[in-house]
C-alpha cells in the first residue's frame, strides 16, 4: 500500500506545539504537498464530544482509567476515520498529539501500567505509529505560565498539581530517548519562527519526504 507521512506534535501544555503544526502544514502546502492538520483528542464529530467530557474542569471524579478509555476512544475513532484513509491516500498527516500522549500523561503522569497503556493502544490506533514525531520540550512551570498569559482555555490537565507535569515530562524525555529514529526533541523556549525553522529542517530531512 503507498502510504503517506504520519507526523505528531507532542509537548507539555504551553509548548507552542498548535501554532508550530499549523505553520508547518502551511510550509508543507506550499512545497506541493497535500497535508492535512489534525489533534487529538478531537478531530471527528465522535471524537469532540469525547473531548467535551474529557475537558469540563468540573469532571474532577473521574478514574485514571476512565480517562485513558476515552482518549483512546477518541483516537480510535480518529485513525480510523480521518487518519488511515488520509495515509492511504498517499497525504502528510500532521497530527497535535496522538498516543504518546497517553503514553505521558496516562502513563507516567497518571500512573497506569505502561504495558496495560501499550496493550490499548495497540487495539485503539490499529498498531499505527508516527514516521516522525516532534517533541517541542519546555519546563512545565514555563508551559504553563505561557497558557494563563496568552489567555488560553485551561482544562482539567492544567489544573494538575506541578508535580505531575514533571512527570509528563520525563516521561515524553525517556519516550524520546528510547526510540530516536522517530522522534526529535526541540527546546520551545525561544522565538517561533526559529522554533518553525527547526521543525522544517527535520521533516524535510526525512527519507519519506526527501523522496517525493
Ligand atoms: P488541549 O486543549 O488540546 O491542550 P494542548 O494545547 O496542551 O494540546 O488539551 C489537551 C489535554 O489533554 C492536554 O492537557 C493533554 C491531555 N491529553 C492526555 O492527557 N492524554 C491524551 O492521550 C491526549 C491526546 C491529551
Amino acid at each position: 500500500m503507498s502510504r503517506g507521512t504520519f507526523i505528531t506534535f507532542e509537548g507539555p501544555d504551553g509548548s507552542g506545539k498548535t501554532t508550530q503544526a499549523r505553520l508547518l502544514v502551511e510550509w508543507l502546502g506550499d512545497q506541493g504537498y497535500e497535508a492535512l492538520l489534525t489533534r487529538e483528542p478531537g478531530g471527528t464529530a465522535i471524537g469532540d464530544q469525547i473531548r467535551n467530557v474529557l475537558h469540563r474542569p468540573d469532571n474532577v471524579g473521574m478514574d485514571p482509567r476512565t480517562e485513558f478509555l476515552l482518549y483512546s476512544a477518541s483516537r480510535a475513532q480518529h485513525v480510523s476515520q480521518v487518519i488511515l484513509p488520509a495515509l492511504a491516500a498517499g497525504n502528510v498527516v500532521v497530527c497535535d498529539r496522538y498516543a504518546d500522549s497517553s503514553r505521558a500523561y496516562q502513563g507516567y503522569g497518571r500512573g497506569l501500567a505502561l504495558e496495560m497503556v501499550e496493550m490499548i493502544t495497540g487495539f485503539a490506533t490499529q498498531s499505527l505509529t508516527p514516521d516522525i514525531t516532534l517533541y517541542l520540550d519546555i519546563p512545565p512551570r514555563e508551559g504553563l505560565e505561557r497558557r494563563v498569559l496568552g489567555g488560553e482555555e485551561w482544562n482539567r490537565m492544567d489544573a494538575e498539581a506541578l508535580a505531575f507535569h514533571q512527570r509528563v515530562r520525563s516521561g515524553y524525555l525517556e519516550l524520546a530517548g528510547a526510540d530516536p529514529a522517530r522522534w526529535s526533541v526541540l527546546s520551545a523556549n525561544r522565538p517561533l519562527e526559529e522554533l518553525q525553522a527547526e521543525v522544517r529542517a527535520v521533516v524535510s530531512a526525512h527519507r519519506k519526504l526527501v523522496a517525493k
